[in-house]
């Protein structure tokens, strides 16, 4: 329930501007109060007569309406409320947004304010992929900006890919996540992501092509919906995620320290490419070229977290997800592996280099459990982390 909260709408131009108006109906439904405001552009799509009839409350239009900045001027109206929403939220207002523009009502009230802001993007997939669309997402990812979505499928223009905007009940969701009130508020979730690095000598190490992009979407999206999460990851490249705990490890065996440490939890997801194997005895000192003489490595193998976690006698979590990076035999190889490790979900994946999976921006995952195998289309990896999670969040009940 939203009873009391106050949402503060900007809905911005885009076709998806109609759906805004479902989300208003949801929103106070749930006992929520909204004071919307539209760009000039959302006008073309939407009336600030049918946005006003829905919300209750007039609509806010214009910077420079006196009567109302005698009234609540636009820094105060940024403040009052419990979250800022953007929905739909165009290409050019996260642009403007990323750059710290305030040149609109809309502009400005995101920059005046302190408090969080949630975002649904909505666009043509061309301009959701292009790269300065995805520039500024990561910047404002970065400035602790909140996103939901956007989803795949067909859109308006007639093109498909990502960039419709999440569907109300999803943003709602989000909204409660954000408030302290989704689905997983009061869970604790642990996340392992990105690779290990398994030393040779103080300056080489053995490592892998890991980015920890999925680990750090599907810690994000734990996060939209209110959990607590736990984020164990090994040296990735990914941008650790904002408003979760972040412990940082090198090796296989200091991740596994970490989550023992990080333990009771009601659900651990294992995203990370853990290293099977680590070099005996690394040196201490840098090892040096010996007259063409070859070094010779030998390894050993590195505890195998997932599945000492999965066979827990005592402090197990509810629901243990772990990963399968397969080359062959995806689902087959996957299967056995959920049996042998005995965790309850596996999302297994192809990394074949020409997938581009490994180190890619999109996934393409069969997710196997005691009901089976279920593929998922390719998608990115922000949309298996939303996916996921849901799932989790229905399972965990
Ligand atoms: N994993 C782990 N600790 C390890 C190795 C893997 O926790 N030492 C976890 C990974 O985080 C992932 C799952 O186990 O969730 C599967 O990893 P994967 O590398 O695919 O499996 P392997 O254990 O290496 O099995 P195989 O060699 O048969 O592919």
């Amino acid at each position: 329930m939203l009873t009391g909260k106050r949402i503060l709408l900007i809905i911005s131009g885009g076709i998806a501007a109609y759906k805004s108006l479902d989300l208003i109906r949801r929103l106070r439904e749930r006992g929520a109060s909204v004071v919307p405001v539209m760009t000039k552009a959302a006008e073309e799509f939407v009336t600030p007569l049918s946005v006003s009839a829905l919300a209750g409350v007039e609509v806010h239009r214009d910077l420079f309406d006196l009567t109302k900045e005698a009234d609540m001027g636009h820094i105060q109206l940024s403040r009052v409320a419990d979250l800022l929403v953007v929905a739909p939220a165009t290409a050019d207002l996260m642009a403007k947004m990323a750059q710290g523009r305030a040149d609109d009502l809309a502009s400005t009230l995101l920059l005046a304010t302190d408090t969080p802001v949630l975002v649904a993007p909505a666009m043509n997939v061309r301009m959701w992929d292009h790269a300065a669309t995805q520039r500024n997402i990561a910047t404002l990812k970065q400035d602790g900006v909140r996103f939901v979505g956007p989803n795949e499928g067909d859109m308006a223009c007639g093109e498909f890919g990502p960039g419709r905007m999440s569907e109300p009940l999803e943003i709602v969701a989000a909204i409660e996540g954000a408030l302290g009130e989704g689905p997983l508020t009061g869970k604790r979730v642990l996340v392992t992501s990105g690779p290990t690095h398994e030393p040779i000598d103080p300056v080489r190490y053995i490592a892998n092509r890991s980015s920890g992009a999925q680990g750090t979407a599907i810690a994000s999206a734990l996060r939209d919906l209110g959990a607590e999460v736990v984020f164990v990851t090994g040296p990735a490249d990914a941008a650790r995620p904002e408003g979760v705990e972040v412990i940082e490890v090198e090796s296989a065996r200091d991740m596994r320290a970490a989550v023992i440490g990080a333990l009771p939890c009601d659900a651990g997801i294992f995203a990370a490419a853990v290293a099977d194997w680590r070099v005996a005895s690394a040196s201490d000192s840098k090892i040096k070229k010996q007259n063409g003489q070859l070094p010779t490595l030998e390894f050993a193998e590195n505890p195998d977290i997932l599945a000492e976690v999965s066979q827990m006698e005592t402090g197990r979590p509810g629901l243990v997800v772990g990963f399968a990076a397969e080359t062959d035999d995806v689902v087959a190889n996957a299967t056995a592996k959920r049996l042998r490790k005995g965790c309850d979900w596996i999302v297994a994946n192809d990394v074949s280099p020409e997938t581009g999976i490994m180190g890619g921006s999109e996934n393409a995952v069969v997710l196997i459990s005691d009901a089976g195998a279920e593929s998922w289309p390719r998608m990115g990896k922000d949309a298996v982390a939303e996916r996921l999670v849901q799932k989790l969040a229905k399972a965990l009940g």
